[in-house]
């Protein structure tokens, strides 16, 4: 054999495995379950990694100051996503399968006035200080078929470190609320103005 067919035989060999990995690489990032929920052994949800870099939401807030000292959830409730999740429900205007959404709570800087406002140089407000917990929903049909399929989970309302994992809450702590109230397949949906934005 000629050295130039041996040569020519080599490139192409190394070509077409080139573009075997680089397909293959692409086919295994899209089908990567990398973004689902977690789960111990014992059915325990782990608590996500990197969520501060996922989609986020919007901030709901619920002041202290405005609920009697003692808000159900203090103060802002931060809602991520992750970016996969959000990639399918844009593509389907469907929550999909293993979604998470999660609700990390974040106080208020210190009150000046009663209703638990302050003045900093854009104007009288209020302003994001110290994390204060995380509240995740999960969408798992299998797992929570008894509850329009979403399970709920109270990582501690507290500074961090929250708890590494969490047990689903009983249906009447979240989920009954969440049924009676809310607006789109168990979600708040009218509060994450980006959900709702072509
Ligand atoms: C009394 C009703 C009520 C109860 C009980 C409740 N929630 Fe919610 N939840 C809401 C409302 C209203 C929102 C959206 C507005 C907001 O955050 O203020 C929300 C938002 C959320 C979100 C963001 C996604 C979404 O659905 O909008 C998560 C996650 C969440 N709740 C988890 C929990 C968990 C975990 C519990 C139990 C520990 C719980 N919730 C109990 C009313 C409730």
């Amino acid at each position: 054999m000629k050295i130039k067919t041996i040569f020519a035989l080599v490139t192409g060999l190394a070509t077409s495995l080139l573009i075997w990995s680089q397909f293959n690489g692409v086919a295994t990032a899209q089908m990567s379950d990398d973004w689902k929920p977690k789960w111990t052994a014992e059915g325990q949800l782990e608590l996500p990694t990197g969520y501060r870099e996922w989609i986020y939401l919007g901030s709901p807030l619920t002041p202290n100051a405005l609920n009697d000292g003692e808000a159900g959830f203090p103060e802002y409730h931060n809602v991520y996503m992750h970016p996969q999740a959000y990639k399918l429900y844009k593509q389907t205007g469907e929550f999909p399968e293993g979604t998470i959404l999660l609700k990390e709570l974040q106080l208020t800087r210190e009150a000046e006035e009663e209703d638990g406002s302050r003045t900093e140089v854009s104007g009288r407000g209020y302003f994001p200080a110290a994390f204060n917990g995380i509240d995740i929903a999960v969408k798992d049909s299998s797992r929570f078929a008894e509850s329009e399929n979403w399970g709920y989970f109270n990582f501690g309302h507290h500074a961090p470190p929250y708890a590494k994992t969490a047990s689903a809450a009983p249906v009447g702590a979240c989920a009954a609320c969440h049924i009676s109230n809310a607006t789109k397949d168990m979600v708040f949906s009218e509060f994450y103005t980006i959900l709702n934005t072509k």
